[in-house]
């Protein structure tokens, strides 16, 4: 569905973007990880066509992003920013979510927005001017308004990130719906109990590189990888290893280990 081949990107600043080679599958959920200033949302500002490779090649479906607008990319790939007043402008809830299907000209747009509305727990606001919405409600607005256009790819930047622990659970739900409808999810996120909860496969960039890509119980046992990076596993994650279970995220299936460890 995406393949980023031997991507490069330089900054005025002198940041590199250096060699990204990664592949996505549909219905695959991939976590970006990576201290901060490591270059997960310029990596993501590429594939979205906000910044342009200096050299190397994105291809969606096989077709060669450099020759596409940003305008093009995005039916593919919705994009939630790390902070959602960046994206939000219209005056009411409705109009802001109607904003992306009226610009690609769909049809039903009324039935469309009010869907998402009701599925983003935001249709008792649409009326309601966005600024008046809480972080957790203005959070789920930016999700909605690119939900709406039904993009195939949807990436998220640190999308709990300032969210109480009620408002991040109803996002991750709403996520984790998308999810069971075979929705391809890049979640960027610092938060590694996030990452475990929803992703399988992890891609761990350091200083614009890309130091590992795989299955994340794989990546979260590499202690050497771990110190490098100073990645924090979840407490879970932690126990299971010092219990020598390997990687475990679910209590129960813990609980399993340690009680068949002890019979
Ligand atoms: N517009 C810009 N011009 C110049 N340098 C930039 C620009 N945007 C980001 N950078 C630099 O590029 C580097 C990577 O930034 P980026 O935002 O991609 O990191 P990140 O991994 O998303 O970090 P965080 O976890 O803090 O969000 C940083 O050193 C940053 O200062
Ligand atoms: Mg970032």
């Amino acid at each position: 569905m995406l393949k980023v081949e031997d991507l490069c990107y330089e900054y005025e600043s002198g940041f590199k973007l250096k060699n990204i080679n990664f592949e996505v599958k549909g219905g695959e959920s991939i976590g970006i990880i990576g201290e901060n200033g490591s270059g997960k949302t310029t990596l993501v500002k590429n594939l979205i066509g906000l910044l342009r490779p200096k050299s190397g090649k994105i291809l969606l479906n096989g077709e060669d992003t450099s020759k596409m607008s940003v305008a093009e990319i995005a039916r593919t790939i919705g994009f939630v920013f790390q902070n959602p007043d960046n994206q939000i402008f219209a005056s009411t809830v409705k109009e802001e979510v109607s904003f992306g299907p009226q610009n690609l000209k769909m049809d039903n747009i009324e039935e469309i927005v009010e869907d998402v509305l009701k599925k983003t727990d935001l249709f008792k606001y649409k009326d309601s001017h966005p600024f008046k919405l809480s972080g957790g409600e203005k959070q789920r607005l930016a999700l909605a308004s690119i939900l709406v256009m039904n993009p195939k790819i949807l990436i998220l930047d640190e999308p709990t990130s300032g969210l109480d622990l009620r408002n991040a659970r109803k996002l991750i739900g709403i996520v984790k719906n998308l999810q069971r409808e075979g929705r391809t999810l890049i979640l960027i996120s610092h938060d590694m109990k996030l990452v475990s909860d929803l992703c399988e496969r992890i891609i761990l960039m350091k200083s614009g590189e890309i130091i590992a890509d795989g299955g994340i119980k794989e990546i979260f046992n590499d202690s050497n990888l771990l110190e490098k990076t100073r990645l924090d596993l979840p407490e879970i994650a932690k126990l299971s290893k010092i219990l020598e279970f390997g990687i475990v995220f679910d209590p129960e299936e813990l609980y399993r280990k340690w009680r068949a460890s002890n019979d």
